[in-house]
């Protein structure tokens, strides 16, 4: 594979070919599993109302997606395959910040529609595809921190590089967009925009000096010639999704960290010269390999494998940053552990201690929680709550229970820096239960229960995840080469998200009911006023309304037809309701959502658009946008 094809590989792909299917694996076809849609659905939706209402055919009647639900105060829109944003009538939206707008004064003007934004000030402007985002006050300050996940080399370079940045000028471009966004906004009357050189803002890069804490700060694990102390990593990248603490800090969370690192160490072949690199069991597991996606390896000694090999392990992690004190130092909590982070949810346990839910977003891979050591109330600072605790990851089991295991040097037989580090061989070697690739998890905060979007799984019931567990059909993934997804929620025992016990079900499984009339078509709760594929970004809003955004295949063809565009949908965790409340341009996941702390305004993120959305020409440009009702009341 030559380096643009590698440039074009979405992270999904990448994964495949780190971890390639046998080239024949005799699945060619879709092998549906015996068992009815309605004998299935018998186990799904099973807690409180929600299983008597599906029984009463009493969802059939939104099928239409007309009438007004009592629940959701907007009427539930079509699909859309334009390259338009649409939202239900009544509600209107703008764009807030795009890729390349300024942050300062002396940053304006800088972007242009054809060269896109100036190395020299490409950490003065809001990053490229924006992802996972919350909302900080202060005093009448509003402040947002927003993650920006990664960068379209083909759109930052000129044409000429190909997609691949061929001096070190190109790829500190590349590494400043990416990272944190710390902006202030306000309302003066127009709606939000931002406030230039407000001492707020700040961007974090793949730069930013970082501490790091929790009991793999400073193990021989994650020591560099560059930091022989291993307690001060540079950078954060691939910032997926987003949490914020009991405290009000900003989690963001490193996901497809594996693809920065290379080698620039060679052999001959019969081919030419290849990357040098024989990749180690930990490397395997976490997709690291002897060719990165962006060339940093050529350019800095940090990405270079074969001088510093212990720079992967110095990111995967969950990092804090303190929004509202822009001198302050990001920390790298290694205590919650190292895997490809989606997002961080963190609740209390009955006692006190701090909860966090996590999902490790690859085929076969696992959700984890931490439970701290510590407990946290009201008014007190998070000091040392995310640095001294215990990782569990779960186990799901098909009677609809399941167990939080603790990942422990007792019951792993590693060490506590290498669990840490290598959670994911930690979480095998205590046998976790392999899901569909989870991406976000959403706590109700009405009711003790958490949700993660399990986003679809092409290897289910095909073959083994990296290393080397199998990943049966059944239990919360219940459909083989699942191209859908599913959210499968949980309820701890005794309604404490401290407790190690839980049950659970599927809050919904996506699918096509036009396509199918078995398993694939979906739970009672889709229809095809609805219909979606690949749940991700979730999020609660305040009255207990769950928001599902999606980032699945928006082709409207095939399987797909009648899905269209990515979306965003509004769930019911109470009858299981779900109505489709806006569509993304064409190209477009669905991706990042919080609110005004009046709830009035959402904002939400739309990442890699196609065409040339939102400004109408030069390149699409990956944007935050607010979307607020007519009538000034609240979103929802
Ligand atoms: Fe960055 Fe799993 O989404
Ligand atoms: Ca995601
Ligand atoms: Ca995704």
């Amino acid at each position: 594979m030559n380096k643009q094809d590698i440039v074009r590989l979405s992270w999904d792909e990448f994964d495949e070919m780190r971890d390639p299917r046998p080239e024949d694996n005799g699945f060619d076809a879709v092998v549906e599993r015996a068992i009815s849609r309605r004998g299935f659905l018998g186990g799904v939706l099973a807690f409180g109302s929600a299983a008597a209402v599906m029984g009463s055919g009493v969802l059939s009647s939104i099928s239409t997606a007309k009438a007004e639900s009592a629940a959701f105060r907007f009427e539930p829109i079509g699909i859309a395959t334009d390259h338009e944003i649409h939202v239900p009538k009544g509600y209107r939206w703008k764009t807030l910040v795009r890729w390349g707008d300024p942050l300062f004064k002396d940053a304006e003007g800088t972007y242009s529609p054809e060269r896109g934004v100036p190395v020299e000030f490409s950490d003065k402007v809001f990053g490229e595809n924006t992802d996972g985002m919350e909302t900080f006050i202060d005093g009448d300050k509003t402040i947002l921190a927003i993650n920006s996940e990664y960068v379209n080399p083909e759109i930052n370079l000129p044409a000429e590089a190909e997609g691949m940045p061929r001096n070190a000028d190109e790829v500190k471009l590349l590494k400043n967009l990416q990272g944190v966004t710390v902006m202030e906004i306000a309302d003066n009357g127009d709606g939000y925009a931002v406030v230039l050189d407000s001492p707020y803002n700040r961007r974090i890069t793949h730069e930013t000096p970082m501490t790091m804490d929790g009991p793999a700060a400073g193990s021989d694990l994650v020591k560099t010639n560059a930091d022989p102390e291993g307690l001060s990593p540079k950078g954060t990248m691939n910032n997926c999704g987003s949490g914020k603490t009991l405290w009000g800090t900003y989690l963001t969370c490193e996901e497809n960290f594996n693809g920065y690192f290379g080698t620039t160490a060679r052999r001959e072949t019969t081919e030419g010269q290849v990357p040098d690199h024989e990749a180690t069991e930990g490397e395997v597991r976490y997709g690291i390999g002897g060719e990165g996606r962006y060339a940093y390896e050529k350019f800095d000694e940090r990405f270079d494998l074969s001088k510093e090999p212990n720079e992967p392990n110095r990111h995967g992690w969950v990092t804090e940053i303190d929004p509202l004190d822009p001198e302050s130092t990001p920390v790298k909590h290694t205590a919650l552990g190292r895997f490809k982070h989606e997002n961080a949810e963190m609740v209390q346990a009955a006692d006190g201690r701090v909860v966090v839910y996590m999902g490790d977003d690859e085929r076969g891979e696992f959700i984890y929680r931490y439970v701290s050591n510590g407990t946290w109330a009201e008014g007190q600072p998070g000091d040392g709550l995310l640095s001294d605790g215990t990782l569990y990851v779960a186990k799901f089991n098909d009677d609809m229970t399941g167990e939080w295991l603790p990942l422990t040097p007792e019951s792993t037989g590693m060490t506590i820096e290498e669990i840490l580090v290598f959670s994911r061989i930690a979480g095998s070697k205590v046998g976790a239960t392999t899901m569909d690739r989870p991406e976000w998890v959403a706590a109700n905060p009405l009711r003790v229960e958490a949700y993660c979007a399990l986003t679809n799984n092409k290897n289910r019931g095909v073959k083994a995840n990296a290393g080397g567990d199998e990943q049966p059909v059944g239990g919360p993934n219940p459909r083989e080469t699942n191209n859908f997804g599913q959210i499968v929620r949980w309820r701890p025992e005794g309604e404490d998200h401290g407790a190690d016990t839980f049950t659970w079900d599927l809050y919904v499984m996506a699918g096509n009911p036009k396509a199918y009339n078995n398993v694939y078509a979906g739970s009672d709760n889709i229809n095809e006023g609805n219909m979606f594929n690949s749940p991700d970004g979730m999020a609660f809003s305040s009255d207990g309304l769950l928001w599902i955004q999606t980032d699945g295949d928006d082709s409207n063809e095939g399987e797909f037809e009648g899905q269209g565009n990515n979306q965003m949908l509004v769930g019911n965790p109470e009858t299981g309701e779900i109505a489709r409340f806006l569509t993304a341009p064409n190209g477009a996941e669905v991706t990042g959502l919080t609110w005004s702390a009046d709830r009035k305004v959402a904002f939400v993120g739309i990442q890699h658009p196609g065409g040339n959305w939102p400004d109408g020409n030069g390149k699409p440009r990956s944007a935050v946008i607010s979307v607020w009702r007519e009538d000034g009341e609240v979103i929802g």
